[in-house]
């Protein structure tokens, strides 16, 4: 099973494009020791040419070319994107979708019922793509059965739903409903499992459970601490207010990826531009080190 990250950033990228941070602005001065990310997505395939994409991002169209893999050539118009996978319904996960408007056929797209209605009522793509090539939609099982995607053969998945935020114009942004925000577990022909969960809002018994039984977690990565936008003063918002949980601290990620098993692959994802997990001299990285956690770039690759 081969995933390829094809952008390793939350919301906004990185640099995001109003931000002077210190972050962006040392990116874009090459006085910061990081590299640029696009927003949120990965994919999966067996076979190396027939993927999944989870989440569509703002950013697919530069992510497709920087992976040939995602553009091949087996007819006059083409893709290796045999079908779509969404972990919410973001605007950072699902905007990208009016991207794949010149296909050919119905997009085949799976998500949880509140992402469907969300898409299709409070940000709704999915009724303006009609207009286009329209989707082939599939609901998720959400009670961790596991189920495969037409046209990706050779791994299966199984969602379960989690403690994040749905989008601000969701209706039930404030009331959380079940599917809101799922994780995934990607399950390759010979039992190897990766867990992915870019939006993680709390340490909840059954995530902790499959993320012990994985091979490799790639979870929240979106901010250091609870009030890193408020004391940037970007936000009033903690990064728990909207879904996130933070590395640091106690009841962080940090500490949570400390107690699975020292088997256990840990990746962060879903890197927010003001993290300073994303400069590589940052005593916040030289913490990540120690504690055996990556941190997900643009053109990772991972074969399971
Ligand atoms: C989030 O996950 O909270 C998002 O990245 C927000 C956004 O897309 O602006
Ligand atoms: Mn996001
Ligand atoms: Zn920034």
């Amino acid at each position: 099973m081969h995933i390829r990250i094809l952008g390793a950033a939350a919301g906004g990228g990185f640099p995001q494009w109003n931000c002077n941070c210190h972050n962006c602005a040392g990116l874009r001065a090459g006085t910061l020791n990081a590299v640029a990310r696009t927003q949120s997505s990965i994919c999966v395939s067996s076979n190396g040419q027939d993927w999944a994409l989870l989440n569509a991002s703002p950013d697919i169209l530069t992510q497709i070319r920087a992976t040939p893999a995602l553009q091949p050539n087996r007819a006059a118009r083409d893709s290796g994107i045999a079908a779509v996978v969404l972990m919410d319904g973001q605007v950072d996960h699902s905007t990208g979708l009016y991207m794949l408007r010149e296909r050919g056929s119905p997009l085949p797209l799976w998500c949880a019922d509140p992402v469907y209605e969300d898409l299709t009522r409070g940000n709704p793509i999915l009724r303006v793509l009609e207009h286009y090539c329209g989707v082939d939609r599939h609901t998720l099982p959400l009670d961790g059965s596991e189920f495969a995607v037409a046209g990706v053969a050779g791994v299966r998945f199984s969602a379960v739903p989690l403690a994040s935020k749905a989008a601000p114009y969701s209706p039930h942004r404030e009331q959380s409903v079940p599917g809101d925000n799922i994780g995934l577990t990607l399950i390759s022909d010979s039992g190897k499992r990766l867990f992915y969960a870019p939006g993680l809002g709390a340490r909840e018994p059954h995530i902790d459970a499959i993320m012990r039984s994985v091979d490799c977690v790639m979870v929240d990565g979106t901010f250091w601490t609870d009030d890193e936008m408020v004391t940037a003063g970007f936000s009033r918002k903690t990064a728990r207010s909207i879904g996130h949980l933070p590395q640091s601290g106690p009841g962080g990620m940090v500490e949570w990826l400390d107690s699975l098993p020292a088997s256990t692959r840990r990746i962060l994802i879903h890197i927010n531009n003001t993290n300073p997990i994303l400069d590589e001299d940052s005593a916040q990285r030289q913490t990540l080190r120690e504690h055996g956690i990556e941190v997900a770039f643009d053109g990772m690759a991972i074969s399971l």
